[in-house]
């Protein structure tokens, strides 16, 4: 089985949904059900014993330990974090604790467990980490993107915890041989993805009337991936990818900001036009910027394609449309995600409960 942290999220949901939708090695779902965790994500696993669930925190290592130990897992995938820059800013703890302590600790037991390993089961573990391209920091207009030996130069305590965490991964390859991958990805979007970010937050806030809040000037740049390639970047980093390596992934699909809320606003108009006769743009405001927003990311995935022989399936006119019409279908979802029910639920369900199946 694959042991995969932080699979109660936006990409580690669809990951682990992706993972048993192809093959039938079971996954074992460490999360901790932090505001960002939804195991409604989840619900079409319910009954399936491919996928064993147990709610934890990755900086317990004994817990982390003790699991691994008992499921013998031949990989970890490591997405578990906490995600949000705009939070990062009003709260970085949080994001020193589990980005970089936790990885530190999931590092330990992954290596301690590694460590007793043996012949066959020690030579094929691998020890994956979901990374950002927000480590290399911010690009120039006419600067060419970021390459897996850009200089890290992170701006947000987001970014500084995950390239911390990245540099914890890249030395347990170097001292330990720990047998390690990363990948650096860009900016996702798709189905479950929280709407604090910022293609789900607009879809909502159309809907429900509210205004879809552009930081500054609207003209920072992001490269959009759909979450779906990446799960795919994943296996296949997962699969063949060299130890100690990193590998970017992107979608060639650089844009800025407010052609994004443009584009989403369009769809909305055709799919679900406004009772008015209005266009969703009139409810585009512009809102004081985020502190030291970066101006500019993208991604040179030629490593990745030349390697590994991935590129992405989706264009972000194809993944986009089929993203707004997924939170159309799943109107409760947000609304759930919203009001704080399954917030509630998760408290119903797992307080005091044990770690089980
Ligand atoms: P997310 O915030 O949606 O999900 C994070 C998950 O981790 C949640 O289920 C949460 O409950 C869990 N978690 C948080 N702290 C934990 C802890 N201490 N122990 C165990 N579980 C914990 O994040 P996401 O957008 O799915 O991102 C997943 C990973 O991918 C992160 O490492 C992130 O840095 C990376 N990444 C994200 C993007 C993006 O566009 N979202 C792009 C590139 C890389
Ligand atoms: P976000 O989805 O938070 O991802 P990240 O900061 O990791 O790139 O934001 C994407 C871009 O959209 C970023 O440049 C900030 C901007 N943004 C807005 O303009 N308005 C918003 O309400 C949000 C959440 C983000």
């Amino acid at each position: 089985m694959i042991f995969v942290t932080g699979g109660a999220g936006f990409i580690g949901s669809n990951f682990v949904l992706d993972w048993l939708a192809q093959s039938d090695e079971p996954v074992l779902n460490f999360d901790k059900l932090t505001y960002a965790g939804n195991v409604n994500n989840l619900a079409s696993l319910k009954d399936d014993p491919r996928h064993v669930f147990v709610r934890g925190d990755i900086c317990d290592g004994e817990q982390v330990l003790a699991l691994l130990r008992e499921h013998q897992p031949r990989a970890i995938v490591h997405f578990a974090a906490e995600s949000h820059v705009d939070r990062s800013i009003h709260g970085p703890a949080e994001f020193i604790n589990t980005n970089i302590n936790g990885t530190f600790a999931l590092l330990e037991a992954a290596r301690a467990y590694w460590t007793a390993l043996e012949g066959d089961a020690k030579a094929a573990f691998r020890f994956l980490h979901v990374s950002t391209d927000e480590v290399y920091g911010t690009l120039g207009p006419n600067d060419p993107p970021f390459s897996e030996t850009t200089p890290y130069a992170p701006n947000s305590p987001y970014s500084a915890s995950k390239a911390a965490s990245d540099h914890l991964v890249r030395s347990y390859h170097h001292t330990y041989g720990f047998p390690t991958l990363t990948t650096n990805c860009s900016n996702n979007y798709g189905p479950y993805h929280f709407p604090e970010k910022l293609i789900p937050l607009i879809i909502a806030n159309a809907q429900a009337g509210k205004p879809l809040p552009i930081y500054g000037d609207g003209q920072q740049i992001r490269d959009w991936l759909f979450v779906s390639d990446h799960c795919t970047a994943i296996r296949r980093v997962l699969a063949d990818g060299k130890l100690g390596e990193t590998y970017n992934v992107g979608g060639w699909n650089e844009m800025a900001n407010l052609d994004v809320v443009h584009t989403l606003c369009d769809i909305l108009d055709s799919l679900k036009p406004k009772a008015d006769g209005g266009s969703y743009r009139d409810q585009i405001t512009y809102v004081k910027d985020r502190p030291g927003h970066d101006r500019r990311y993208a991604i040179d995935a030629r490593k990745l394609e030349r390697e590994l022989g991935w590129k992405p399936a989706e264009t972000f006119e194809t993944g986009i449309r089929k993203t707004v019409q997924w939170y159309l279908d799943n109107p409760e979802w947000v609304a759930d995600v919203q009001s704080g029910a399954y917030a509630k639920w998760v408290e119903t369900n797992y307080f005091n409960r044990e770690a089980g199946q």
